[in-house]
């Protein structure tokens, strides 16, 4: 066989006939010799050469059939599910890229079929949900921002596509940038949770690390996909895939600037969303998709739909018919279709009708072709598609010592009365009590399709490695997670009695949050409660660790357990990160992205709310005012609160009192201090509130964060420069505004804390 001297050795020994075919077809040819800015030429004679339906089946994304329908496992199984004709699909150029395939070899039949068979030649694209890693498994995504560490989630994204890519997938489903402010709603795991800012900072982060530093081509590169654009998280009674109804102010600075973040760190696509926007489907949505995201923000890449969500317009009322929905959606600016198959089946029809413009339809097809090309697909089609680097480059002993790490900078210290953490090493003896407490089973976490809980390392394993004498720990379930176990309660009160200290873990199943899984009631199951309940009746020393999806309610023995750890899922290295916590071979360093609240009637509730006409101050309860007959209004554990193990105080603030001129740059500072006697951690928040605007501002708003080391008995200044930028909020015409005034600022250790609290002026 003649070499061809363009394509890559490895690429050949892969998918030799393929390559071969692919480096004589009029794909390749046109991509050939073709240097970077010729390249938009060579793509418009490609176009020039498809015919409808070949155009149609580039903006068509399948669930891959390779293994059935293994690929919906986590979507409603929809559509085809046998592989031989979905070759056969790919063969006649029907199909465009698929998606949560499953490894290097389905990938190579697949790109085989398309180099060698299909007419024109055009690589497929892979995608894949890696949502929290790949075979290594991170802490689900929620929890990582709570490391209010964007270079951790960076690592780990990076970790992620080096894995991911190696496995032949080119295009990754993520960084879900959706802000989440009601703990109902499932979905918040995979975003930054309920700040806009922190929201922001991770979004770029985690683009950043899927799609590298070195340009979309590196053989480890994969486009990612900022999703869902927009507002999904917003939804009625945190009810997944219900209606939003929320006010363009609102969209613009609360639910878009994590897109805008996204889009700055050069994300290659964006996923439209399910929901309503008041009234108007996000999927068909001309003035989200083509008036704010392509000509005021100027989005050059692909937008796609999420799983069937033009088939769904048919379901809002808002087309008649499959033909009227592929319509809607395609000329609002969804450019291609999840899943489905309304855009091959229609758009062709519809071109040819007049009823959509062909110069639509080309427009299209050259942002896959374009993305095709970044990816660096034309020149290797099998660049990322490599059975030896799908084996060698998983699950490698640096990418879980990451994710060891990343699991315990995720865990929030919540509360630690009397220090009672971290534990001694040696000398007491541990019960290990609860559905959490052991087995592989609820480590990775909701949303992950290629880790496993079988790969994943338990809590009583970590404990067990770390403790002096593995004997000194026993473990009981106790309960399920849902349903008590005959005789359960009674085990678990005999274990705790013998005990010196009791660690119980309880909390939700990964199937309780997640997509689709909204709750009505956000607290800990009743038969984890009664166990709670009779545990704590013994009087030992207890420490409560939460597995969870969410910003929970805790009541009772939870509640007054004198120490807690939000510990969430945390992936492939959940125990031995929970255990390195648990005695401190590291300290407690993360902070709530969302509020625990006292009771789920609060929801939706976020620490940057409005003030009211009638705030309640703090204190005893009264009437007319803005609170609830039960409880005010404020969160249990407010967003950014964590404890480390130092003991860390706020000393006065600086630049109190002082002026922000036009140009110029207030520096505001405090001195924090670690008096006790462990290193400590501390995330140092700049808190800001606009005292009187023309549009009301919320109570507090975070402007910036540092993580600041502090050795036992250290003291250190913290400072942040504040600019008038900082202070922008969208005016009464729907524009970013700045007015002088009066603001408040708190340097502090959360939300709801008063920390280091001035004012100052802005001229
Ligand atoms: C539906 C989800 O909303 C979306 O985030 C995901 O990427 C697709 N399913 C594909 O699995």
């Amino acid at each position: 066989m003649p070499n061809p001297p363009q394509v890559t050795r490895r690429a050949l020994m892969i998918g030799a006939g393929a390559v071969a075919a692919w480096a004589s077809s009029p794909a390749r040819a046109l991509m050939l010799g073709a240097d970077a800015s010729a390249l938009p030429g060579s793509v418009e004679t490609l176009i020039g050469q498809m015919t409808l339906e070949e155009k149609a089946g580039q903006l068509t994304l399948m669930a891959a059939a390779w293994a059935g329908s293994a690929a919906n496992a986590l979507n409603p199984v929809q559509g085809n599910t046998n592989y031989e004709r979905q070759l056969a699909e790919v063969e006649r150029g029907r199909i465009g890229g698929v998606f949560n395939g499953n490894g290097a070899e389905m990938a190579r039949q697949m790109q085989t079929a398309a180099v060698k068979r299909s007419r024109l030649k055009v690589p497929l694209i892979f995608a894949a949900d890696v949502i929290h890693g790949f075979r290594t498994v991170f802490p689900m995504p929620l929890a990582e921002a709570g490391s209010f560490d964007p270079e951790l989630a960076e690592r780990t994204a990076r970790i992620a596509a080096i894995e991911a890519t190696a496995a032949g997938i080119d295009w990754n489903f993520a960084p879900m940038v959706d802000v989440a402010r009601d703990q109902r709603w499932g979905r918040g795991i995979e975003g930054a949770g309920e700040d806009v800012l922190l929201g922001r900072v991770m979004a770029a982060a985690r683009v950043r690390g899927f799609q590298g530093r070195k340009g979309l081509a590196a053989q480890d590169a994969m486009a990612a996909c900022a999703k869902h654009f927009a507002a999904y998280g917003a939804a009625e009674g945190g009810l997944d895939y219900n209606t939003v109804d929320i006010s363009e102010r609102t969209l613009r600075e609360v639910y878009f600037p994590p897109f805008e973040a996204a889009l700055d760190a050069e994300v290659a696509t964006i996923m439209a969303s399910f929901n309503e926007l008041s009234g108007i489907p996000a999927t068909a949505n001309p003035w989200l998709l083509t008036d704010v995201l392509r000509r005021e923000w100027s989005f050059g890449g692909l937008v796609v739909s999420d799983y069937t969500a033009d088939l769904e317009l048919i379901d809002h009322g808002f087309a008649a018919d499959a033909r009227e929905a592929a319509k809607l959606a395609f000329l609002a600016g969804v450019d291609m279709s999840m899943q489905s198959g309304f855009y091959i089946q229609h758009l062709p029809a519809l071109v040819e009708a007049g009823e959509v413009p062909m110069a639509r339809l080309d427009e299209a097809v050259r942002r896959v072709l374009a993305l095709k090309v970044k990816l660096g697909l034309f020149d290797d089609p099998f660049r990322r598609i490599d059975p030896r680097r799908e084996k060698t480059r998983v699950r490698t002993p640096a990418h879980l010592q990451v994710a060891r790490e990343a699991g315990r900078r995720s865990i929030v210290l919540l509360k630690n009365d009397g220090d009672l953490l971290p534990l001694p090493r040696a000398g007491q003896k541990i019960a290990l009590i609860g559905p959490f407490a052991q087995g592989q089973r609820e480590l990775i976490g909701p949303w992950n399709v290629y880790g496993s809980d079988a790969e994943a390392v338990d809590l009583l394993t970590g404990v067990r490695e770390l403790v002096a004498d593995p004997a000194q720990v026993t473990a009981v379930d106790g309960c399920g997670i849902e349903a008590p176990i005959d005789g359960g309660i009674e085990q678990a009160v005999a274990a705790a009695a013998a005990a010196d200290i009791v660690i119980l873990a309880i909390g939700e199943s990964q199937r309780m949050s997640g997509e689709a899984q909204s709750r009505v009631d956000i607290g800990i199951p009743p038969a984890q409660m009664a166990l709670a309940e009779a545990v704590a009746a013994t009087g030992k020393p207890m420490v409560v660790l939460l597995r969870h999806g969410r910003g929970l309610v805790l009541e009772g023995a939870v509640k007054e357990a004198p120490a807690i750890l939000a510990t969430w899922f945390l992936g492939s290295m959940s125990g031995p990160a929970t255990a390195d916590v648990l005695f401190g071979v590291e300290g407690p360093s993360a902070r709530l992205p969302v509020s625990f609240p006292h009771a789920t009637g609060q929801q939706p509730y976020h620490y940057a709310h409005k003030n009211t006409g009638r705030p309640h101050p703090v204190g005893p309860l009264q009437e007319y005012k803005a609170r609830y007959r039960e409880a005010l209004n404020v969160a249990l554990y407010p967003f950014g609160h964590g404890l480390t193990y130092g003991r860390i105080a706020y000393g006065s603030p600086e630049g109190a009192g002082g002026t922000l001129t036009p140009g110029g740059e207030l520096r505001l500072a405090a001195t924090i201090t670690n008096s006790g006697t462990h290193d400590a951690v501390e995330v140092v928040q700049l808190y800001i509130q606009d005292q009187s605007a023309s549009i009301t501002r919320p109570v507090r708003e975070l402007k910036a964060f540092q993580r600041v080391a502090l050795k036992p008995g250290e003291s250190r200044r913290v400072e942040f420069g504040l600019k008038r930028a900082d202070l922008t909020f969208i005016g009464q015409d729907l524009k970013p505004t700045v007015e002088p005034g009066q603001f408040r600022f708190w340097i502090a250790p959360s939300a709801q804390a008063e920390g280091a609290s001035g004012v100052f002026e802005l001229s």
